[in-house]
């Protein structure tokens, strides 16, 4: 079974988890994609989606889903989102697709975060896989200084940019033991927008697809 069956069986998974009648929380990536591909064969059973990303929206509505502006709701009650990688607390590593502010946003405004994903993303420690910290452009060398005064290696994601036209640094070299520690220190810098961790709102679940079928992970 190649990763990416397995992310669509996560991603079927999911639909389990969908309350109908209400706003879907749809994140961005590969794994999503999938989703959004299942989430079109319930489609008449939700209301619509709210979406993190320009490239979501576009499959979401090439689907025929409606999709809110998330000011238009006043809540959203499942959010189905993929990850760079989970540690067993459900604290994620976000952002590999760019991504990470708008989906932030919503997993804050969503009572439930669903986090799908293929075995592979599962770890003990996070930070092997490069944190994304989105930052405003003039901010970049600045905030890049202070990440290596923090011991990590920024590097800037060159020619992107984001949907909130802000640029992104990607930083290796953390092993991440004390997740929302970091999270909260990165964003005290002034420039950054939205760092990819996502620990002070973990994931509630996280449906992985094996080998042996789609596993279910709730935090340690
Ligand atoms: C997008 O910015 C990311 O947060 C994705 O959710 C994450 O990179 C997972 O992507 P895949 O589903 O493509 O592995």
């Amino acid at each position: 079974m190649t990763a990416d069956e397995m992310k669509k069986q996560a991603a079927y998974a999911a639909l389990e988890h969908i309350d109908t009648d209400g706003v879907v929380g749809v994140g961005t990536g590969s794994t999503v994609n999938h989703f959004i591909d299942a989430l079109a064969t319930i489609k008449h059973k939700i209301e619509g989606a709210v979406s993190s990303s320009i490239v979501s929206t576009k499959r979401l509505e090439a689907h025929g889903i409606h999709v809110f502006d998330l000011n238009e709701v006043s809540g959203v009650a499942v959010y189905v989102d993929g990850a760079d990688e989970s540690n067993h607390f459900l604290q994620l590593i976000k952002g590999g697709g760019g991504a990470l502010t708008r989906e932030k946003i919503i997993a804050a405004a969503s009572k439930k975060f669903v986090c799908i994903a293929d075995e592979s993303k599962l770890v003990d420690v996070l930070g092997k896989f490069p944190l994304p910290v989105e930052v405003v452009p003039m901010s970049r060398s600045y905030i890049a200084r202070e990440i290596v005064k923090m011991g990590g290696q920024p590097v800037y994601r060159e020619g992107f940019i984001t949907d909130n036209s802000n640029v992104i640094i990607d930083v290796h070299g953390w092993t991440i033991m004390e997740a929302i520690k970091l999270e909260t220190e990165l964003n005290a810098l002034v420039g950054v927008v939205t760092n990819g961790l996502f620990a002070a709102r973990p994931a509630d679940v996280l449906l992985l697809g094996s080998e042996s079928g789609t596993k279910t992970v709730y935090a340690k």
